[in-house]
């Protein structure tokens, strides 16, 4: 046996693909390489003639409607995993009897629709996973021996039959068992040995279309009927056109055995065939009776059955009833006397546009009345719920979905009077305006007015409503508070933002895709007190960064409010770079999105630096070279102005002082109370007085200090500088010290004078007072002695250096 092993083995289908190919060219047989995600691969409509190569990991395969003619044995070995094999609409004749084989996994097996002209047992041999089979629409005239489903244990749901089957005998379903769904076409059934189809127990649903027993062979059908009728089984009888009475006969095996569930589908009846029908029902303890696709022939003449008794038949559903004749019918059909009994009663896209006041008030019991898609108005709906009486006092829910009501106060009117009302479903109707107040049913709970063209809501909607549906209308706000609602449909309006959830506050689902929204967040969300699930996307997102930053968030199931309605909804609309992005997964940038960040990030280190800057700026003495420059500047200008002057004025050679004493405010009491006296007014005769000038007391007020130092400075002949901690660590001083520098370095003289107050060595002076270290090494300096006796001493030399005379201290 040949092995497409590059399919079974390779895991990459990509690369499968390719090898595929390859292989394709060795034997002829093409490849399909449709496969999605989930390993279903879509192989229909591709015009094979053969079964294609299809990676081996394929789950599914849909190889229907093509034209593949036969299926070999090695056409579909490798394919253990497969569980969906779909070949539904080929030419199939022949099966090899070993095809299958390898099909361990396969759960679900579509044969129909094909030019199979007799079944295999050997087919379905290995197949015991399998719990689907369709074989209809085949031209198998019988099943044929041994069981072709022996083995199949597993088997649920199976289809067989065609208009060519002739035959069913006992044992051709041998090892069919149980059944939720057995479908069997039979339309052309001749020959049915009595228990056939009955060893299946339980059995779901059955669906039989056997038109032609029904008409010719009632006996058959009957058979047929009897040996698929328990009563929990739900019955299905379709494609049937019956004329005569006699040709209902069939069903009464049904009923007899007790079936509850009887639907009907796609039908056609004589007046005759519905009299039939009601005799077979009549006192039977049916239940539902579900009629898809009635066509009525006749003219509603059905006297014969009026007194049956249907008082079992709890449900009435009709889709799709057609009358032929409808002035006739309309003229003389009575049926309302089947209509007593039902609580639930539908009667649904069948043309109808009135009944009579007194039908609906046959309609004693019903609870639930669906009259959706018809053609009903607001004028026959008066006629029909008639003004005067009571009608319909049990009914809960009412569905007037799809008719072409238009006036929302008439149909409230109409409505109040029904007491128990809680279900009111007049959606895809005409309603376009909602007038102002409305009177309802205090019971109503659930309002569905959805696909209508109303522009603006009003009080008329009651406040005792739990769920109002008013999807796609043409709604941009929403005002009312409805104090009860617990759900609320707002999906295809034209709102802008969500509704303040102040207004409901027991809401718990809300609804609201494809309006205009351009955000929502968190605290919208926090105005609703119950808010459990949201469904809010298909809308017009402009995705800022909050808006992005909510969402996520939300949509990974943080916060009380699940969004329920899948992330890919959820689209951004603009800016128009992310357009189309799906907000869970677009990417905004940081400086878009931290804005107030990122600016306080760049501020603080734009500070920072600043900062740092000013540090190492203090650090150098950068303001401190600064200042000096620019005062040395000054100063130099203004003393070069004075010198000018004095030059003009050279009567003033001479200088008043004999000394400026540069001091620290600190040392002030040193200088006031030693040196000032002692110089001044000297106690040693002999001793001239000297002047001194003091800033404290020698300089203009009002005048710059600076110009004031130079002067004092430029009017002295000797500058005293009493040097100490203090000096050092003030700044005048310092400036003091500098002028008189460049003063003394411009005068070209030894006019400085140090005194050191405490011993003080040159190293302690701070590296960039150069000036002083300077001068505290190139001048000689006088020290104030810590004891008495060396004051004498000291006092001499002082004044001796003041005089100029050549005294020199150790
Ligand atoms: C199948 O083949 C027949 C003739 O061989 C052709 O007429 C028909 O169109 C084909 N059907 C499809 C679906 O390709
Ligand atoms: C129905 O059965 C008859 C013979 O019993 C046969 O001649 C006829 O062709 C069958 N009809 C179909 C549609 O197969
Ligand atoms: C309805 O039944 C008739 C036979 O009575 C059949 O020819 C027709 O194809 C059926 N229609 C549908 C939609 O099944
Ligand atoms: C009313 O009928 C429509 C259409 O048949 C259906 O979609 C809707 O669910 C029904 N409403 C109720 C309340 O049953
Ligand atoms: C309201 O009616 C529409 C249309 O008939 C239907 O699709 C929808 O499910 C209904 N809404 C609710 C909440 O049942």
């Amino acid at each position: 046996m040949r092995q497409p092993s590059c399919c079974t083995f390779l895991p990459l289908l990509l690369l499968s693909a390719t090898l595929c190919r390859r292989l394709d060219a060795d034997d002829g047989r093409s490849s399909c390489r449709r496969c999605d995600l989930q390993l279903f691969c879509n192989c229909s409509h591709s015009r094979f003639i053969h079964v294609p190569l299809v990676t081996g990991h394929a789950l599914a395969l849909d190889l229907s409607s093509n034209n593949i003619t036969v299926v070999t044995d090695d056409d579909l070995t490798g394919h253990r995993v497969l569980r969906v094999l779909d070949l539904h609409g080929n030419r199939l004749s022949t099966i090899h009897p070993s095809a299958f084989d390898s099909l361990w996994s396969l759960e679900e097996l579509d044969l129909s629709d094909n030019q199979l002209a007799a079944l295999s047992h050997n087919w379905f041999r290995k197949l015991a996973a399998l719990q689907r089979l369709n074989l209809l629409n085949n031209p198998y005239r019988y099943l044929g021996s041994p069981s072709v489903f022996y083995g199949l244990i597993r088997l649920r749901r199976l289809a067989f039959g065609g208009p060519a089957l002739e035959e069913l005998r006992r044992g051709d379903l041998c090892g069919v068992t149980q059944l939720e769904e057995l479908t069997v076409h039979a339309s052309n059934l001749s020959s049915y040995e009595s228990g056939a189809l009955a060893d299946i127990w339980p059995l779901g649903r059955v669906t039989l279309s056997i038109q032609g027993p029904f008409i010719t062979n009632v006996t058959l059908a009957s058979a047929v009927l009897a040996d698929v009728s328990y009563p929990e089984t739900s019955i299905i009888l379709k494609d049937l056109h019956l004329i005569r009475k006699q040709s209902l006969l069939p069903i009464k095996e049904s009923t007899r055995r007790r079936v509850r569930y009887l639907s009907l589908q796609n039908i056609s009846l004589s007046d005759e065939a519905v009299i039939g029908f009601l005799m077979v029902t009549d006192g039977m303890p049916l239940t539902i009776l579900s009629v898809e696709g009635l066509t009525l022939t006749g003219e509603g003449r059905l006297e014969p059955a009026t007194r049956t008794d249907h008082s079992s038949m709890d449900e009435f559903f009709v889709r799709k009833l057609v009358v032929i004749d409808m002035f006739k019918f309309a003229m003389t059909g009575n049926l309302g006397f089947l209509l007593q009994y039902q609580r639930k009663l539908s009667l649904i896209d069948s043309q109808l546009f009135l009944m009579s006041c007194q039908t609906m008030q046959l309609m004693m019991s019903v609870q639930y009345l669906d009259l959706s898609d018809n053609l009903l108005t607001d004028l026959t709906l008066g006629y029909m719920l008639c003004d005067e009486d009571e009608p319909l006092k049990d009914l809960r829910v009412l569905n007037m979905s799809g008719n072409i009501l238009k006036s929302l106060s008439t149909l409230s009117r109409l409505v109040a009077r029904l007491t128990k009302l809680t279900h009111l479903d007049i959606s895809r109707n005409g309603y376009s305006f909602m007038p102002s107040s409305c009177s309802w049913p205090s019971t109503l709970r659930f309002l569905n007015i959805s696909r209508a063209k109303l522009t603006t809501i009003s009080p008329c909607l009651p406040t005792s409503l739990e769920v109002l549906d008013l999807n796609n209308n043409d709604l941009s706000a929403f005002t009312l508070p409805l104090p009860a609602l617990r759900e609320l449909y707002l999906s295809g309006n034209k709102f802008l933002r969500l509704p303040s959830g102040q207004l409901f506050p027991n809401l718990q689902t809300l609804t609201i895709q494809s309006n205009t929204l351009n955000t929502f967040g968190r605290s919208d969300l926090m105005s609703y007190r119950r808010l459990q699930t949201l469904q809010a996307g298909q809308n017009k997102f402009i995705c800022s960064c909050d808006f992005v930053a909510f969402l996520r968030s939300q949509l990974k199931g943080d916060g009380d409010v699940k969004l329920t309605d899948g992330e890919d909804g959820y689209v951004c609309d603009s800016p128009l770079y992310l357009q189309g992005g799906p907000v869970g997964r677009v990417r905004l940038s940081v400086v878009v999105c931290q804005r107030v960040l990122f600016v306080s990030v760049s501020c603080g280190l734009a500070l920072f630096v600043w900062i740092l800057i000013c540090v190492l700026l203090w650090k150098l003495h950068t303001f401190w070279y600064l200042k000096m420059t620019w005062a040395w500047l000054k100063a130099k200008r203004s003393s070069k102005v004075r010198q000018r002057r004095k030059a003009k004025e050279s009567s003033e050679a001479l200088l008043p002082f004999d000394a400026f004493v540069s001091y620290s405010e600190r040392d002030a009491g040193w200088v006031e109370n030693f040196l000032v006296p002692e110089l001044e007014e000297p106690r040693e005769t002999g001793s001239q007085p000297l002047t001194l000038c003091l800033h404290k007391r020698d300089f203009l007020p009002g005048q710059w200090i600076m110009d004031n130092i130079m002067s004092a400075i430029e009017r002295s002949r000797r500058t005293v500088f009493v040097l100490s901690e203090n000096f050092v660590q003030s700044d005048w001083c310092r400036y003091e010290l500098d002028f008189s520098h460049f003063w003394l370095f411009d005068a070209g003289g030894d006019a400085a004078i140090l005194i050191l107050l405490e011993p003080l060595s040159k190293d302690d002076v701070p590296k960039r007072f150069c000036k002083l270290r300077k001068l505290m090494s190139s001048t000689t300096y006088l020290e104030w002695p810590q004891e008495d006796e060396g004051k004498e001493e000291f006092w001499r030399s002082l004044r001796n250096a003041l005089k100029g005379e050549d005294e020199e201290d150790d």
